[in-house]
Protein backbone atom coordinates (compact mmCIF):
# COMPACT_ATOMS: atom_id res chain seq x y z
CA UNK A 1 0.00 0.00 0.00
CA UNK A 2 1.35 3.48 -0.72
CA UNK A 3 2.62 5.31 1.97
CA UNK A 4 0.11 7.79 3.25
CA UNK A 5 2.56 10.46 4.80
CA UNK A 6 2.77 13.78 2.71
CA UNK A 7 5.52 15.93 3.87
CA UNK A 8 4.52 19.31 4.06
CA UNK A 9 7.06 21.71 2.30
CA UNK A 10 5.93 25.09 4.60
CA UNK A 11 8.18 27.55 3.26
CA UNK A 12 9.38 28.99 6.66
CA UNK A 13 12.53 29.91 7.30
CA UNK A 14 13.43 28.04 10.84
CA UNK A 15 13.93 31.26 12.85
CA UNK A 16 10.34 32.14 11.62
CA UNK A 17 9.08 28.42 13.30
CA UNK A 18 11.75 29.35 16.30
CA UNK A 19 10.38 32.74 17.19
CA UNK A 20 6.36 31.54 16.45
CA UNK A 21 6.84 28.26 19.45
CA UNK A 22 8.72 31.25 21.26
CA UNK A 23 5.74 33.43 21.17
CA UNK A 24 3.44 29.94 21.02
CA UNK A 25 1.67 30.31 18.29
CA UNK A 26 0.17 27.37 18.61
CA UNK A 27 -1.18 27.42 14.68
CA UNK A 28 2.24 26.82 13.04
CA UNK A 29 3.47 23.31 12.27
CA UNK A 30 6.54 22.62 12.33
CA UNK A 31 8.29 22.24 8.34
CA UNK A 32 8.65 18.20 8.52
CA UNK A 33 5.20 17.39 10.01
CA UNK A 34 2.37 15.99 8.64
CA UNK A 35 -1.00 16.57 9.78
CA UNK A 36 -3.94 13.25 9.92
CA UNK A 37 -7.05 14.05 10.31
CA UNK A 38 -10.20 11.09 11.08
CA UNK A 39 -13.35 11.13 11.52
CA UNK A 40 -12.57 11.07 15.36
CA UNK A 41 -10.22 10.68 17.80
CA UNK A 42 -10.20 9.50 21.15
CA UNK A 43 -6.71 10.44 22.49
CA UNK A 44 -7.32 9.25 26.30
CA UNK A 45 -5.35 12.64 27.06
CA UNK A 46 -6.86 14.34 30.08
CA UNK A 47 -6.73 17.72 28.41
CA UNK A 48 -7.99 16.82 25.14
CA UNK A 49 -10.07 13.79 25.15
CA UNK A 50 -11.84 13.92 22.15
CA UNK A 51 -10.22 15.52 18.92
CA UNK A 52 -10.24 15.62 14.54
CA UNK A 53 -6.57 15.62 13.87
CA UNK A 54 -2.97 15.30 14.59
CA UNK A 55 0.29 16.49 13.53
CA UNK A 56 3.42 13.98 13.45
CA UNK A 57 7.32 15.33 13.91
CA UNK A 58 10.03 13.61 11.91
CA UNK A 59 11.26 12.31 15.04
CA UNK A 60 7.84 9.81 15.33
CA UNK A 61 5.92 11.62 18.45
CA UNK A 62 2.83 13.33 17.92
CA UNK A 63 3.87 17.34 17.76
CA UNK A 64 0.55 19.05 17.98
CA UNK A 65 -3.25 17.79 18.27
CA UNK A 66 -6.37 19.45 16.92
CA UNK A 67 -9.85 19.32 18.34
CA UNK A 68 -11.59 20.43 15.29
CA UNK A 69 -10.67 20.22 11.54
CA UNK A 70 -10.52 23.74 10.82
CA UNK A 71 -7.72 24.09 13.53
CA UNK A 72 -5.35 21.77 11.47
CA UNK A 73 -2.98 23.11 8.82
CA UNK A 74 -4.44 23.13 5.46
CA UNK A 75 -1.89 20.59 3.75
CA UNK A 76 -3.47 17.50 6.01
CA UNK A 77 -3.78 13.57 5.42
CA UNK A 78 -7.58 12.98 5.79
CA UNK A 79 -8.52 9.44 6.23
CA UNK A 80 -11.96 8.13 7.25
CA UNK A 81 -12.30 5.81 10.75
CA UNK A 82 -11.94 6.31 14.22
CA UNK A 83 -9.12 6.37 16.11
CA UNK A 84 -7.41 5.08 19.45
CA UNK A 85 -4.11 5.12 21.02
CA UNK A 86 -1.77 2.58 20.18
CA UNK A 87 -2.37 -0.84 22.20
CA UNK A 88 0.28 -2.59 24.66
CA UNK A 89 -0.19 -6.27 26.02
CA UNK A 90 1.43 -5.37 29.22
CA UNK A 91 2.13 -9.80 29.53
CA UNK A 92 3.42 -11.33 26.10
CA UNK A 93 5.78 -13.63 24.22
CA UNK A 94 6.44 -12.46 21.04
CA UNK A 95 9.58 -15.15 20.54
CA UNK A 96 6.46 -17.65 21.65
CA UNK A 97 4.16 -16.16 19.15
CA UNK A 98 6.52 -16.26 16.36
CA UNK A 99 7.27 -19.79 16.72
CA UNK A 100 3.61 -20.42 17.43
CA UNK A 101 2.89 -19.44 14.03
CA UNK A 102 5.60 -21.65 12.70
CA UNK A 103 5.48 -25.04 14.28
CA UNK A 104 2.32 -26.81 15.17
CA UNK A 105 -0.88 -25.10 16.18
CA UNK A 106 -2.50 -27.79 18.71
CA UNK A 107 -4.59 -25.07 20.76
CA UNK A 108 -8.23 -25.67 21.04
CA UNK A 109 -7.16 -29.46 19.89
CA UNK A 110 -10.26 -31.64 21.03
CA UNK A 111 -8.96 -35.23 21.05
CA UNK A 112 -6.04 -36.96 21.36
CA UNK A 113 -6.27 -37.77 17.48
CA UNK A 114 -7.05 -34.11 16.82
CA UNK A 115 -4.06 -33.23 18.31
CA UNK A 116 -1.61 -36.14 16.67
CA UNK A 117 -3.92 -35.14 13.15
CA UNK A 118 -2.35 -31.67 13.64
CA UNK A 119 1.21 -32.69 13.86
CA UNK A 120 0.90 -35.66 10.79
CA UNK A 121 -0.60 -32.77 8.75
CA UNK A 122 2.39 -30.25 10.04
CA UNK A 123 5.08 -32.76 9.47
CA UNK A 124 3.45 -33.61 5.93
CA UNK A 125 4.33 -29.77 4.81
CA UNK A 126 7.51 -29.76 6.70
CA UNK A 127 9.07 -33.78 6.14
CA UNK A 128 12.53 -31.94 7.09
CA UNK A 129 11.62 -31.36 10.40
CA UNK A 130 11.68 -33.53 13.43
CA UNK A 131 15.73 -34.10 13.07
CA UNK A 132 18.35 -33.82 15.87
CA UNK A 133 19.13 -30.83 14.75
CA UNK A 134 15.53 -29.42 14.38
CA UNK A 135 13.05 -30.86 15.87
CA UNK A 136 9.27 -30.51 15.79
CA UNK A 137 7.73 -28.19 18.03
CA UNK A 138 4.05 -27.17 18.63
CA UNK A 139 2.46 -25.61 21.57
CA UNK A 140 -1.20 -25.60 22.91
CA UNK A 141 -2.29 -29.67 23.78
CA UNK A 142 -4.27 -29.97 26.89
CA UNK A 143 -4.55 -33.50 28.81
CA UNK A 144 -8.13 -32.18 29.52
CA UNK A 145 -9.09 -32.44 25.73
CA UNK A 146 -7.17 -36.53 26.15
CA UNK A 147 -8.74 -37.62 29.10
CA UNK A 148 -5.45 -38.43 30.63
CA UNK A 149 -1.72 -37.21 30.35
CA UNK A 150 0.13 -38.13 26.43
CA UNK A 151 2.80 -40.12 26.53
CA UNK A 152 5.81 -40.83 24.11
CA UNK A 153 4.26 -43.87 22.98
CA UNK A 154 1.12 -41.61 21.85
CA UNK A 155 3.51 -40.24 18.37
CA UNK A 156 3.89 -43.79 17.17
CA UNK A 157 0.33 -44.41 15.67
CA UNK A 158 1.62 -41.38 12.99
CA UNK A 159 3.70 -42.99 10.27
CA UNK A 160 7.00 -41.20 9.51
CA UNK A 161 6.91 -39.80 13.14
CA UNK A 162 8.18 -42.86 15.21
CA UNK A 163 12.21 -41.64 15.08
CA UNK A 164 11.59 -38.15 15.13
CA UNK A 165 12.59 -35.69 17.79
CA UNK A 166 9.30 -34.07 18.61
CA UNK A 167 8.30 -31.37 22.09
CA UNK A 168 4.81 -30.15 22.44
CA UNK A 169 4.16 -27.50 24.76
CA UNK A 170 1.35 -27.72 26.78
CA UNK A 171 -1.71 -24.79 26.65
CA UNK A 172 0.14 -22.58 29.49
CA UNK A 173 3.57 -23.92 28.42
CA UNK A 174 4.36 -25.02 31.87
CA UNK A 175 4.94 -28.63 30.30
CA UNK A 176 5.87 -30.49 27.34
CA UNK A 177 4.96 -33.72 25.48
CA UNK A 178 8.25 -35.34 24.04
CA UNK A 179 8.78 -38.09 21.58
CA UNK A 180 10.78 -41.80 22.29
CA UNK A 181 13.56 -40.16 20.35
CA UNK A 182 13.77 -36.87 23.05
CA UNK A 183 13.24 -39.71 25.93
CA UNK A 184 16.61 -41.53 24.80
CA UNK A 185 18.81 -38.55 25.13
CA UNK A 186 17.71 -38.25 28.71
CA UNK A 187 19.41 -41.80 29.84
CA UNK A 188 19.58 -41.03 33.66
CA UNK A 189 15.51 -39.73 34.39
CA UNK A 190 15.64 -38.96 38.56
CA UNK A 191 12.62 -39.31 40.66
CA UNK A 192 11.97 -36.42 41.51
CA UNK A 193 13.08 -32.74 40.20
CA UNK A 194 12.29 -29.71 43.00
CA UNK A 195 9.65 -27.46 41.71
CA UNK A 196 8.93 -29.82 38.95
CA UNK A 197 7.36 -32.95 38.33
CA UNK A 198 7.76 -35.87 35.77
CA UNK A 199 4.59 -37.79 34.54
CA UNK A 200 4.81 -41.27 34.56
CA UNK A 201 1.05 -42.38 34.78
CA UNK A 202 -0.08 -43.80 31.91
CA UNK A 203 3.19 -43.62 30.65
CA UNK A 204 6.58 -41.41 29.86
CA UNK A 205 6.57 -38.39 27.98
CA UNK A 206 5.69 -35.25 29.82
CA UNK A 207 8.01 -33.26 31.97
CA UNK A 208 6.53 -30.21 33.94
CA UNK A 209 8.06 -26.77 35.31
CA UNK A 210 11.63 -27.33 36.73
CA UNK A 211 11.23 -30.74 34.95
CA UNK A 212 11.20 -29.05 31.88
CA UNK A 213 14.83 -28.31 31.90
CA UNK A 214 16.01 -31.97 31.44
CA UNK A 215 14.58 -31.82 28.28
CA UNK A 216 15.02 -28.56 26.72
CA UNK A 217 18.70 -28.55 27.71
CA UNK A 218 18.82 -31.35 24.62
CA UNK A 219 16.82 -29.26 22.58
CA UNK A 220 18.68 -27.32 19.64
CA UNK A 221 18.46 -23.42 20.03
CA UNK A 222 16.94 -22.02 16.61
CA UNK A 223 19.13 -20.00 14.62
CA UNK A 224 19.48 -16.26 14.73
CA UNK A 225 17.98 -16.43 11.28
CA UNK A 226 15.02 -18.58 12.95
CA UNK A 227 14.75 -16.17 15.92
CA UNK A 228 14.55 -13.33 13.32
CA UNK A 229 12.08 -14.38 11.40
CA UNK A 230 9.96 -15.59 14.31
CA UNK A 231 10.00 -11.97 15.72
CA UNK A 232 9.10 -10.37 12.05
CA UNK A 233 5.84 -13.15 11.88
CA UNK A 234 5.07 -12.08 15.38
CA UNK A 235 5.27 -8.52 15.25
CA UNK A 236 3.30 -8.85 11.40
CA UNK A 237 0.29 -11.02 13.76
CA UNK A 238 0.39 -8.18 16.45
CA UNK A 239 0.07 -4.84 14.67
CA UNK A 240 -3.14 -6.53 12.75
CA UNK A 241 -4.84 -6.69 15.56
CA UNK A 242 -3.85 -2.83 17.02
CA UNK A 243 -0.95 -3.84 19.11
CA UNK A 244 2.19 -1.76 18.83
CA UNK A 245 3.66 -2.65 21.99
CA UNK A 246 3.94 -5.20 23.92
CA UNK A 247 5.62 -6.13 27.62
CA UNK A 248 8.15 -9.58 26.74
CA UNK A 249 7.77 -11.33 30.03
CA UNK A 250 11.58 -12.72 29.84
CA UNK A 251 14.15 -12.45 27.47
CA UNK A 252 17.52 -14.13 27.53
CA UNK A 253 20.56 -12.09 27.36
CA UNK A 254 21.42 -13.51 24.14
CA UNK A 255 17.65 -12.56 22.43
CA UNK A 256 17.81 -9.24 24.56
CA UNK A 257 21.44 -9.09 22.12
CA UNK A 258 19.87 -9.95 19.30
CA UNK A 259 16.60 -7.69 19.60
CA UNK A 260 18.96 -4.43 19.96
CA UNK A 261 20.16 -5.14 16.44
CA UNK A 262 16.63 -6.17 14.96
CA UNK A 263 15.23 -2.63 16.65
CA UNK A 264 17.06 -0.97 14.07
CA UNK A 265 15.52 -2.91 11.31
CA UNK A 266 12.41 -1.89 9.28
CA UNK A 267 10.99 -5.18 10.36
CA UNK A 268 10.71 -4.01 14.15
CA UNK A 269 7.39 -2.88 14.28
CA UNK A 270 6.25 -3.41 17.92
CA UNK A 271 7.72 -0.95 21.11
CA UNK A 272 9.30 -4.06 23.60
CA UNK A 273 9.43 -3.57 27.01
CA UNK A 274 11.52 -6.89 27.94
CA UNK A 275 11.79 -8.35 30.84
CA UNK A 276 15.27 -9.57 31.59
CA UNK A 277 15.30 -13.16 32.14
CA UNK A 278 18.41 -15.04 33.40
CA UNK A 279 19.57 -18.27 31.31
CA UNK A 280 18.70 -20.62 35.18
CA UNK A 281 15.32 -19.23 36.03
CA UNK A 282 15.23 -16.90 39.44
CA UNK A 283 18.97 -16.29 39.00
CA UNK A 284 21.43 -13.28 39.60
CA UNK A 285 22.83 -11.95 35.83
CA UNK A 286 22.91 -8.47 34.90
CA UNK A 287 26.77 -8.52 33.49
CA UNK A 288 25.33 -10.99 31.21
CA UNK A 289 22.28 -8.70 30.11
CA UNK A 290 24.05 -5.89 29.45
CA UNK A 291 23.94 -3.65 32.58
CA UNK A 292 20.75 -2.16 32.69
CA UNK A 293 20.54 -0.55 29.47
CA UNK A 294 17.74 1.42 29.93
CA UNK A 295 15.38 2.73 26.71
CA UNK A 296 16.63 3.25 23.03
CA UNK A 297 15.94 6.65 22.20
CA UNK A 298 13.37 5.86 19.90
CA UNK A 299 11.54 4.04 22.93
CA UNK A 300 11.68 0.88 20.48
CA UNK A 301 13.19 -1.34 23.21
CA UNK A 302 14.06 -1.50 26.49
CA UNK A 303 14.83 -3.11 29.65
CA UNK A 304 14.89 -2.43 32.85
CA UNK A 305 12.75 -5.00 34.56
CA UNK A 306 13.96 -8.63 35.62
CA UNK A 307 11.06 -11.44 35.39
CA UNK A 308 11.45 -14.09 38.48
CA UNK A 309 9.01 -16.98 39.13
CA UNK A 310 7.57 -18.05 41.96
CA UNK A 311 5.59 -20.77 41.08
CA UNK A 312 3.53 -23.17 37.96
CA UNK A 313 0.30 -22.52 36.91
CA UNK A 314 -3.08 -23.61 37.67
CA UNK A 315 -4.09 -25.86 35.18
CA UNK A 316 -1.08 -28.19 35.90
CA UNK A 317 -1.68 -27.99 39.69
CA UNK A 318 1.78 -26.02 39.36
CA UNK A 319 0.90 -23.29 41.16
CA UNK A 320 1.86 -22.88 44.85
CA UNK A 321 -1.36 -22.40 47.10
CA UNK A 322 -1.46 -22.05 50.92
CA UNK A 323 -4.30 -24.68 51.36
CA UNK A 324 -4.14 -27.88 49.53
CA UNK A 325 -5.96 -27.93 46.30
CA UNK A 326 -9.82 -29.32 46.38
CA UNK A 327 -9.49 -31.34 43.58
CA UNK A 328 -6.22 -32.88 44.64
CA UNK A 329 -6.14 -32.46 48.82
CA UNK A 330 -2.59 -34.28 49.26
CA UNK A 331 -0.64 -31.16 46.78
CA UNK A 332 -0.99 -27.99 47.42
CA UNK A 333 1.16 -27.11 44.48
CA UNK A 334 4.87 -26.03 43.76
CA UNK A 335 7.13 -23.01 44.60
CA UNK A 336 9.74 -22.64 42.24
CA UNK A 337 11.74 -20.83 44.90
CA UNK A 338 11.20 -20.91 48.43
CA UNK A 339 10.59 -17.49 50.35
CA UNK A 340 13.70 -17.00 50.95
CA UNK A 341 15.06 -17.35 48.32
CA UNK A 342 12.13 -15.57 46.29
CA UNK A 343 13.25 -12.18 49.10
CA UNK A 344 16.85 -12.44 48.45
CA UNK A 345 16.89 -12.57 44.42
CA UNK A 346 14.58 -10.16 44.75
CA UNK A 347 16.78 -7.66 46.12
CA UNK A 348 19.42 -8.15 44.34
CA UNK A 349 18.17 -7.00 41.36
CA UNK A 350 16.09 -4.33 43.22
CA UNK A 351 19.52 -2.61 44.02
CA UNK A 352 20.81 -3.35 41.35
CA UNK A 353 18.19 -0.75 39.93
CA UNK A 354 15.77 -3.03 38.18
CA UNK A 355 12.02 -3.34 38.64
CA UNK A 356 11.41 -6.63 39.87
CA UNK A 357 8.33 -8.42 38.37
CA UNK A 358 7.37 -11.51 39.39
CA UNK A 359 5.25 -14.44 38.06
CA UNK A 360 3.21 -15.52 40.98
CA UNK A 361 -0.41 -17.39 40.53
CA UNK A 362 -0.97 -19.50 43.30
CA UNK A 363 -2.14 -17.36 46.87
CA UNK A 364 1.27 -18.63 48.41
CA UNK A 365 3.44 -17.06 45.87
CA UNK A 366 1.40 -14.08 45.55
CA UNK A 367 1.87 -13.78 49.48
CA UNK A 368 5.82 -14.78 48.85
CA UNK A 369 6.16 -11.50 46.04
CA UNK A 370 4.24 -8.91 48.70
CA UNK A 371 6.82 -10.08 51.20
CA UNK A 372 9.76 -10.06 48.96
CA UNK A 373 8.92 -6.79 47.87
CA UNK A 374 8.43 -5.28 51.05
CA UNK A 375 11.70 -7.04 52.07
CA UNK A 376 13.17 -4.47 49.30
CA UNK A 377 11.80 -1.57 50.14
CA UNK A 378 13.90 -0.49 53.10
CA UNK A 379 17.24 -1.25 51.23
CA UNK A 380 16.65 0.45 48.20
CA UNK A 381 14.64 3.97 49.37
CA UNK A 382 15.71 4.23 52.88
CA UNK A 383 14.24 7.19 54.25
CA UNK A 384 11.30 6.52 52.21
CA UNK A 385 7.76 4.44 52.63
CA UNK A 386 6.64 1.47 51.27
CA UNK A 387 4.25 2.96 49.19
CA UNK A 388 6.39 5.93 48.26
CA UNK A 389 9.26 3.37 47.13
CA UNK A 390 6.84 1.06 45.50
CA UNK A 391 5.34 4.36 43.39
CA UNK A 392 9.34 5.00 42.31
CA UNK A 393 10.29 1.17 41.47
CA UNK A 394 6.30 0.25 40.20
CA UNK A 395 7.33 -3.67 41.25
CA UNK A 396 4.70 -5.69 39.21
CA UNK A 397 2.92 -9.29 40.20
CA UNK A 398 2.99 -10.92 37.02
CA UNK A 399 -0.59 -12.66 36.54
CA UNK A 400 -2.21 -11.86 40.38
CA UNK A 401 -4.42 -14.94 40.01
CA UNK A 402 -5.43 -16.09 43.16
CA UNK A 403 -4.49 -13.76 45.74
CA UNK A 404 -5.46 -14.16 49.56
CA UNK A 405 -7.97 -11.21 50.93
CA UNK A 406 -5.07 -10.30 53.23
CA UNK A 407 -2.70 -9.92 50.80
CA UNK A 408 -5.34 -8.34 48.57
CA UNK A 409 -5.20 -5.70 51.28
CA UNK A 410 -1.08 -5.19 51.41
CA UNK A 411 -1.23 -4.79 47.70
CA UNK A 412 -3.62 -1.86 47.79
CA UNK A 413 -2.04 -0.42 50.90
CA UNK A 414 1.55 -0.34 48.87
CA UNK A 415 0.33 0.02 45.63
CA UNK A 416 1.81 -3.23 44.23
CA UNK A 417 1.04 -3.60 40.38
CA UNK A 418 -1.33 -6.25 39.23
CA UNK A 419 -0.58 -7.43 35.73
CA UNK A 420 -3.15 -9.45 34.45
CA UNK A 421 -4.94 -11.17 31.36
CA UNK A 422 -8.52 -11.14 31.40
CA UNK A 423 -8.73 -14.23 28.98
CA UNK A 424 -6.64 -16.75 31.69
CA UNK A 425 -9.80 -15.73 33.74
CA UNK A 426 -12.58 -17.11 30.95
CA UNK A 427 -10.09 -20.03 30.08
CA UNK A 428 -9.61 -21.18 33.54
CA UNK A 429 -12.76 -20.59 34.77
CA UNK A 430 -14.09 -24.05 33.35
CA UNK A 431 -11.96 -25.54 35.94
CA UNK A 432 -10.68 -22.93 38.58
CA UNK A 433 -13.63 -24.03 41.22
CA UNK A 434 -12.45 -27.47 40.75
CA UNK A 435 -9.20 -26.25 41.55
CA UNK A 436 -10.12 -24.07 44.06
CA UNK A 437 -13.44 -24.53 45.85
CA UNK A 438 -16.36 -22.57 46.06
CA UNK A 439 -14.73 -19.98 48.60
CA UNK A 440 -11.46 -19.63 47.42
CA UNK A 441 -12.74 -18.66 43.96
CA UNK A 442 -15.34 -16.14 45.01
CA UNK A 443 -13.04 -14.33 47.62
CA UNK A 444 -9.23 -14.53 46.03
CA UNK A 445 -9.40 -15.77 42.05
CA UNK A 446 -8.92 -13.47 38.99
CA UNK A 447 -9.53 -10.34 40.56
CA UNK A 448 -10.02 -7.40 38.10
CA UNK A 449 -12.48 -4.66 39.15
CA UNK A 450 -11.09 -5.15 43.05
CA UNK A 451 -7.33 -3.65 41.74
CA UNK A 452 -9.10 -1.14 39.51
CA UNK A 453 -7.61 1.58 41.84
CA UNK A 454 -4.29 0.41 41.19
CA UNK A 455 -4.43 0.91 37.07
CA UNK A 456 -3.77 -2.74 36.19
CA UNK A 457 -2.05 -3.68 33.47
CA UNK A 458 -3.89 -5.91 30.72
CA UNK A 459 -2.22 -8.75 29.06
CA UNK A 460 -2.49 -11.65 27.17
CA UNK A 461 -0.01 -13.92 27.66
CA UNK A 462 0.10 -14.80 24.14
CA UNK A 463 0.62 -17.27 22.65
CA UNK A 464 -0.56 -18.85 25.80
CA UNK A 465 -3.80 -17.27 24.77
CA UNK A 466 -4.46 -15.06 21.22
CA UNK A 467 -2.65 -12.05 21.21
CA UNK A 468 -6.24 -9.62 20.29
CA UNK A 469 -6.40 -6.95 22.84
CA UNK A 470 -10.20 -6.84 21.59
CA UNK A 471 -10.51 -9.99 22.95
CA UNK A 472 -9.28 -9.07 26.60
CA UNK A 473 -11.39 -6.36 26.45
CA UNK A 474 -14.35 -8.53 26.04
CA UNK A 475 -13.26 -11.21 28.53
CA UNK A 476 -12.61 -7.92 31.00
CA UNK A 477 -16.00 -6.70 30.49
CA UNK A 478 -18.17 -9.63 30.19
CA UNK A 479 -16.17 -12.25 32.19
CA UNK A 480 -17.43 -14.60 29.00
CA UNK A 481 -14.79 -16.46 26.59
CA UNK A 482 -14.34 -14.56 23.43
CA UNK A 483 -13.69 -17.69 21.51
CA UNK A 484 -17.53 -18.89 22.43
CA UNK A 485 -18.77 -16.11 24.16
CA UNK A 486 -20.18 -17.49 26.96
CA UNK A 487 -20.05 -17.79 30.44
CA UNK A 488 -18.84 -20.73 32.93
CA UNK A 489 -20.57 -24.32 31.28
CA UNK A 490 -22.05 -22.67 28.51
CA UNK A 491 -23.81 -20.36 30.59
CA UNK A 492 -24.92 -16.85 28.86
CA UNK A 493 -24.15 -15.15 32.44
CA UNK A 494 -20.34 -13.90 33.36
CA UNK A 495 -18.29 -15.92 35.42
CA UNK A 496 -18.10 -13.51 38.53
CA UNK A 497 -19.42 -10.66 36.88
CA UNK A 498 -18.62 -8.43 39.98
CA UNK A 499 -15.04 -8.60 38.78
CA UNK A 500 -15.97 -7.52 35.20
CA UNK A 501 -14.47 -3.98 34.22
CA UNK A 502 -16.21 -1.25 32.34
CA UNK A 503 -14.66 -0.54 28.54
CA UNK A 504 -13.63 2.54 29.79
CA UNK A 505 -11.03 1.04 32.08
CA UNK A 506 -10.08 -2.14 30.17
CA UNK A 507 -8.75 0.37 27.35
CA UNK A 508 -6.64 1.84 30.28
CA UNK A 509 -5.30 -1.56 30.65
CA UNK A 510 -4.12 -1.88 27.34
CA UNK A 511 -2.96 1.60 27.13
CA UNK A 512 -2.19 4.09 29.90
CA UNK A 513 -1.45 1.42 32.31
CA UNK A 514 0.81 -0.69 30.74
CA UNK A 515 2.28 2.46 29.87
CA UNK A 516 2.65 3.70 33.49
CA UNK A 517 4.48 0.01 34.23
CA UNK A 518 7.09 0.47 32.05
CA UNK A 519 8.05 4.19 33.04
CA UNK A 520 6.45 5.97 29.48
CA UNK A 521 3.65 7.60 31.34
CA UNK A 522 2.94 10.29 28.68
CA UNK A 523 4.79 8.70 26.02
CA UNK A 524 2.79 5.87 25.00
CA UNK A 525 -0.66 4.74 25.22
CA UNK A 526 -2.15 7.98 24.87
CA UNK A 527 -2.13 11.28 21.93
CA UNK A 528 -0.83 14.33 22.63
CA UNK A 529 1.97 16.18 21.95
CA UNK A 530 5.65 14.63 22.85
CA UNK A 531 3.85 10.93 22.93
CA UNK A 532 5.16 8.08 20.84
CA UNK A 533 2.97 8.56 17.64
CA UNK A 534 1.51 5.25 17.57
CA UNK A 535 -2.32 5.14 16.94
CA UNK A 536 -4.77 2.46 15.88
CA UNK A 537 -7.62 3.28 13.30
CA UNK A 538 -10.60 1.38 14.19
CA UNK A 539 -14.37 1.49 11.65
CA UNK A 540 -16.37 3.43 14.68
CA UNK A 541 -15.46 5.38 17.66
CA UNK A 542 -14.96 2.02 20.39
CA UNK A 543 -16.79 4.15 23.14
CA UNK A 544 -19.62 3.32 20.46
CA UNK A 545 -18.99 -0.54 20.04
CA UNK A 546 -21.34 -3.33 22.53
CA UNK A 547 -19.43 -5.99 23.58
CA UNK A 548 -20.13 -8.35 20.93
CA UNK A 549 -18.25 -6.03 18.55
CA UNK A 550 -15.50 -5.91 20.22
CA UNK A 551 -15.43 -9.59 18.79
CA UNK A 552 -15.36 -9.37 15.13
CA UNK A 553 -13.88 -5.98 15.21
CA UNK A 554 -11.04 -5.33 12.47
CA UNK A 555 -8.40 -3.24 12.85
CA UNK A 556 -8.54 -0.65 10.14
CA UNK A 557 -4.95 0.75 10.21
CA UNK A 558 -1.98 0.54 12.58
CA UNK A 559 0.97 3.19 12.98
CA UNK A 560 4.01 2.74 14.99
CA UNK A 561 6.44 5.99 14.87
CA UNK A 562 4.52 7.91 12.51
CA UNK A 563 4.66 4.84 10.03
CA UNK A 564 1.90 2.55 8.64
CA UNK A 565 2.85 -0.61 9.82
CA UNK A 566 -0.79 -2.29 9.07
CA UNK A 567 -3.76 -1.76 6.71
CA UNK A 568 -6.44 -3.93 6.17
CA UNK A 569 -6.97 -4.96 2.62
CA UNK A 570 -10.35 -4.30 0.97
CA UNK A 571 -10.16 -8.15 -0.03
CA UNK A 572 -10.60 -9.18 4.09
C1 LIG B 1 15.51 -22.30 50.37
O1 LIG B 1 16.16 -22.89 49.26
C2 LIG B 1 17.58 -22.86 49.35
C3 LIG B 1 18.14 -23.36 48.04
O2 LIG B 1 17.45 -24.46 47.57
C4 LIG B 1 18.04 -23.66 50.55
O3 LIG B 1 19.43 -23.60 50.65
C5 LIG B 1 17.39 -23.08 51.79
O4 LIG B 1 17.71 -23.88 52.91
C6 LIG B 1 15.89 -23.02 51.64
N1 LIG B 1 15.35 -22.29 52.78
C7 LIG B 1 14.27 -22.69 53.44
C8 LIG B 1 13.84 -21.83 54.57
O5 LIG B 1 13.68 -23.71 53.13
C1 LIG C 1 -16.07 3.09 34.35
O1 LIG C 1 -15.60 3.05 35.68
C2 LIG C 1 -14.99 4.25 36.10
C3 LIG C 1 -14.41 4.01 37.48
O2 LIG C 1 -13.30 3.15 37.37
C4 LIG C 1 -15.99 5.36 36.10
O3 LIG C 1 -15.38 6.57 36.47
C5 LIG C 1 -16.56 5.50 34.71
O4 LIG C 1 -17.60 6.45 34.72
C6 LIG C 1 -17.11 4.18 34.22
N1 LIG C 1 -17.46 4.34 32.83
C7 LIG C 1 -18.60 3.93 32.35
C8 LIG C 1 -18.82 4.16 30.90
O5 LIG C 1 -19.45 3.39 33.05
ZN1 LIG D 1 3.78 -15.40 30.44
Amino acid sequence: MAPLRNTLLVGFSLIAVVIAALLGLQQTPLIDDTTYCYDHVSTLAESKPVAKCFSVGSDGTFTRIYASQDDAPDAHVKISGSVIPGLWDGHGHIQGLGELISTVDLFGSTSMEDALQRVSSYFEKHATSGTREDWLRGTGWDQAAFGRMPTANDFDKIPGLKDKYIMLSRVDVHCVWVSHAVLKLLPDIPEKVPGGEIITDPGRGVFCDNAIDLVSKHWPKPSEEKLASWIKSAMKEMNKVGLVGAHEAGVIPPVLQLYNRLADTEDWTVRVYAMLECEKRNTFCPEIGGKFTGARQDGKLAVQSVKLFADGALGSWGSAMIEPYSDRPSSSGSLLINGTDLKLITQRWAQEGYQVNIHAIGDLANRYAVDAFLASYPLICPGMSAKECQATRRFRIEHSQIIHPDDQARIHKFGIIPSIQPTHATSDMAYAEARLGPERTSKEAYRMKSFIALNPILGSDFPVEPANPFHGMYAAITRRNPKTGKGKDGSTDGWHSEEALNLTEAVLGFTKNPAYGAFLEEKAGVIQPGAFADWVVLESPLEKLAADDLLTLKVQQTWMAGKLVYAKSNKQ
